[in-house]
């Protein structure tokens, strides 16, 4: 069984538009703390109708194969984790084969739990790998979402949108998984839902924040158990086992819920070692030490989530990239620890070993660069987008190296696939490509 399976390369896409959380506040009367300090947000993706979960997961995975020189012949299995698909049979992952002209001999499919789909995902794609079952081929996974909950709803400010493409291997650059080191929650609860027909979430909010933060405890005692057997971590007086851990990434619908995450992943380990609960003094000790301990082990994990928003299946994983994309040279070798968190519920406390190559790894995705590339728009441009019916998306030429809905003729959904991006001009083509071409 090889024990060396993880992220090898990543890719993102975004939408066009965004919007500044500040000009979103004023419009609705609210005090802008609330949300840039209260929710800890400060710019939203904004989706026109043309820029679908589809457009974003072909959009991801085909910069991802440009990007990292992934010879599609590599890839023998195809997972999009997602909770805002486009039809009830034909999954996401289908579309992106054919728009990507990926081979036929592999198993394609969707993988869905609320915001936990994409974390299904990547473990259903490393177990695959570490099965030997993948005959050293690789698995494309990839988490794209859009986060809708209606203009002037409170979770209006906890929107986005966007796709985080992942390339899984046996030569994990990026990150290697500890295989079989990881801890699950799961319950029945109606944190948060999306009934069929309905375009825009229902969710009963602060009652997701509880069912999230009892799902950590949870999640993190019984990876902390098995880290602690395996030698992974140390449990000494000098410091929380959690503290072991280079960085912690959480799941982020908005930058607040990793703030709120971390204090309790800590207060986990407290009064797990003192046995009860805090005192007074130690409460006091304890607010201090938890905001140092979340600048130096989350903050770096919120710098990309605080441009696009939450993109739920993808939004751990924009962590990670916002991590490595800041301090891959500094973290290579070193352990971090992941936390995905699903509504309805199911949650994972997974870790994996930062690799000696990340830091090139990360600068081929060019994040920077796709984030640079966007628009700002204002409230009422904003309000007008919302209103577009789902089937009727803008008419804007595709971008270049990612795709576009286009329509919808005879039942079935039609994409258009932009030129190649720049950095590939020697292969450009002119103009928009008709569906299922090739990268
Ligand atoms: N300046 C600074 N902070 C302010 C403020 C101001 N003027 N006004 C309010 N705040 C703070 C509040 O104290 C609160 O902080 P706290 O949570 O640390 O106590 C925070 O801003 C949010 O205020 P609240 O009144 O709770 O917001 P809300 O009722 O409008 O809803 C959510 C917040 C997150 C519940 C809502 O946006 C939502 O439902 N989002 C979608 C669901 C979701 O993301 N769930 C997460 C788990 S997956």
């Amino acid at each position: 069984m090889k024990t060396s399976v993880g992220i090898e390369a990543l890719a993102i896409a975004v939408p066009r538009r965004y919007i500044e959380l500040e000009d979103l506040a004023r419009a609705r009367g609210v005090d802008p703390e609330k949300f840039t300090i209260g929710l800890g947000c400060r710019r939203m993706a904004v989706a026109e109708p043309g820029e679908d979960s589809v457009a974003l997961a072909a959009t991801a995975a085909r910069r991802l194969i440009k990007t990292s020189g992934l010879a599609p012949e590599r890839i023998g299995m195809l997972i999009v984790g997602t909770e805002t698909g486009v039809d009830h049979a034909k999954p996401i992952a289908s579309h992106v084969q054919g728009l990507l002209g990926l081979p036929r001999a592999m198993r394609v499919y969707d993988t869905t739990h609320a915001c936990y789909g994409g974390t299904a995902a990547l473990h259903a794609a490393c177990e695959w790998i570490a099965s030997g079952a993948a005959r050293g081929r690789a698995a494309l996974v990839v988490c794209a979402d859009i986060a809708r909950y209606g203009c002037n709803t409170p979770g209006e400010p906890t929107q986005g949108a966007g796709a985080v493409a992942l390339l899984v291997s046996d030569a994990p650059r990026l990150l290697a998984i500890d295989l079989g080191i990881s801890g699950a929650s799961s319950r029945d609860v109606y944190d948060f839902w999306r009934p069929h027909g309905r375009r825009e979430a229902l969710v009963d909010g602060h009652y997701s924040i509880e069912c999230y933060l009892e799902a950590l405890a949870g999640a993190y005692r019984e990876w902390r158990a098995l880290a602690l057997a395996a030698g992974l971590i140390e449990n000494g007086a000098d410091a929380l086992p959690s503290a072991r851990l280079e960085r912690v990434l959480y799941h982020v619908p908005f930058g607040k819920m990793a703030r709120k995450a971390h204090a309790h992943l800590r207060r986990v380990d407290l009064e797990d070692m003192r046995g009860g609960r805090l005192d007074a003094a130690a409460e006091a000790a304890e607010a201090q030490a938890a905001a140092q301990s979340f600048a130096r082990q989350v903050a770096s994990s919120l710098r990309l989530c605080a441009e696009v928003g939450n993109i739920y299946t993808g939004s751990l994983y924009l962590g990670l990239a916002g991590v490595l994309d800041a301090e891959a040279a500094a973290l290579a070798g070193r352990r971090i620890g992941l936390f995905s968190y699903g509504s309805g519920c199911c949650a994972e406390f997974f870790s994996g070993v930062v690799g000696a190559e990340a830091e090139r790894a990360i600068r081929a995705a060019r994040l920077a660069e796709t984030l640079a590339a966007r628009e700002r728009i204002d409230v009422a441009e904003y309000e007008r987008i919302m209103d577009l019916p789902p089937d009727r998306p803008l008419e804007e030429e595709p971008p270049p190296g990612g795709f576009r809905f286009a329509g919808v003729r005879e039942g079935r959904r039609l994409y258009v696939a932009g030129p190649e991006a720049p950095a590939d001009a020697a292969r450009e083509r002119r103009g928009g490509v008709a569906v299922g071409a090739g990268v």
